[in-house]
């Protein structure tokens, strides 16, 4: 028996197809989501339709074919007809005969939430079982909302989390830009929690009177400051990073990690991103990722006064995803050898690390165990 680790896909959770912008009424496009194929669209009435992108007669790809006018989707090999649950209605070659109940694809869950489009790949009769986590600064018009990707990167999904958990990687793998060796000595609190159903594992950096490196003077202003940075797995699709900036003594105390980014909005002496990073598996070896960087909107960098505090973020971000990209699929290719005596070893910033593994081996087993059922908590 091969054993379980933590690099497989998750798939009893919600997962981001794209933002509520890539779904233009009536246009097709296809998806590989945890290795399911998949055709998507929004109907004419505004809804986002999913199912299996494999036509149930020769496996053509649906998302191929085209929208007819009564809403069916017509499949560009032989003809057949679906209907927005994937059953199939009209057979060009048998216009009279009974339609098999067989002929039919298999429908995803979907929820638009915050401007995303969210599905479900896993068993469907679970998902409510979830929610997708809540991001409402995203698409809020309070915020300014910035997308950075979608990047397609050859490398486990789970590898990008361990990644943007760990900010002690700043120095080396982003030396010159937001490298900064003094971050990866600041001590790690851990938080853990479930929320909507989802388990989360948070990493919290809390300094005072701290010295800020010249990209956060540029983005946020001040020199010298107090500062809250938290890096929070709130479900295998969507890791985020909250960063709060005041002089020092004009911070607002943590509150409980839903009201956290408020803060920024609320004070007048604060300054900061949110920075909701979305990471959604293709397979076990490949996953697409987006940052969406959000800043109050009324908020202007220093660096340039012309420019908001979001824009400044996001102009640095493509050169830190390339760097970081480039070290995920160093590190993707090194999983093809067996251990044979290779040992990892866990450092004390990888806390929050460990528990994300944790978290998701306890939800890969869950899978194994169809009859036990997921925690209760979201309903
Ligand atoms: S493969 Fe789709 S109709 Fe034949
Ligand atoms: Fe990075």
């Amino acid at each position: 028996m091969t054993k379980l680790t933590p690099y497989s896909c998750i798939r009893n959770t919600w997962y981001v197809a794209g933002m509520s912008a890539d779904f233009p009424k009536e246009k097709l496009s296809g998806h590989v989501v945890c290795n399911r194929p998949i055709v998507m669209w929004r109907t004419r009435h505004g809804d986002v339709v999913a199912y299996d992108d494999r036509c149930a007669h020769k496996r053509f790809p649906l998302s191929k074919g085209r929208l007819m006018a009564d809403g069916t989707l017509e499949c560009a090999y032989h003809g057949l007809r679906y209907d927005m649950t994937g059953k199939c209605v009209m057979i060009p070659s048998h216009p009279t005969g009974p339609i098999s109940p067989q002929a039919k694809v298999q429908p995803f869950p979907v929820i638009e939430q915050d401007g995303m489009v969210w599905i479900w790949p896993g068993d469907p009769a679970k998902s409510h079982l979830r929610k997708p986590p809540s991001l409402p600064e995203v698409g809020d018009d309070k915020w300014e909302s910035i997308i950075v990707g979608p990047y397609d990167v050859p490398a486990n999904y789970l590898l990008l989390i361990e990644n943007l958990l760990d900010i002690t990687h700043f120095y080396p793998l982003h030396d010159g830009n937001i490298g900064d060796i003094a971050n990866s000595r600041i001590p790690v609190e851990l938080e853990e929690g479930e929320e909507d159903g989802n388990k989360y594992a948070m990493t919290i950096r809390k300094v005072t009177s701290y010295k800020q490196p010249p990209y956060l003077i540029d983005w946020f202003h001040y020199d010298v400051v107090d500062r809250h940075h938290t890096h929070c797995m709130m479900s295998p699709a969507i890791t985020r990073v909250v960063m709060r900036n005041a002089r020092p003594g004009k911070l607002k105390p943590r509150k409980a990690k839903t009201e956290f980014p408020g803060e920024l909005l609320n004070n007048l002496d604060e300054r900061g991103y949110v920075l909701v990073h979305t990471h959604t598996p293709v397979n076990d070896k490949r996953h697409i990722w987006r940052v969406i960087v959000n800043c109050p909107a009324h908020h202007k960098s220093k660096g340039d006064s012309d420019m908001s505090a979001a824009g400044r973020v996001a102009a640095m971000f493509p050169k830190v995803a390339d760097e970081d990209r480039w070290a995920l699929e160093q590190q993707q290719h090194m999983f093809e050898y067996a251990d044979e005596g290779y040992q990892e070893v866990f450092l004390k910033p990888d806390i929050a690390i460990r528990r994300t593994r944790k978290i998701f081996l306890d939800m890969l087993r869950e899978e194994q165990q169809p009859q036990s059922p997921i925690s209760e908590a979201a309903e």
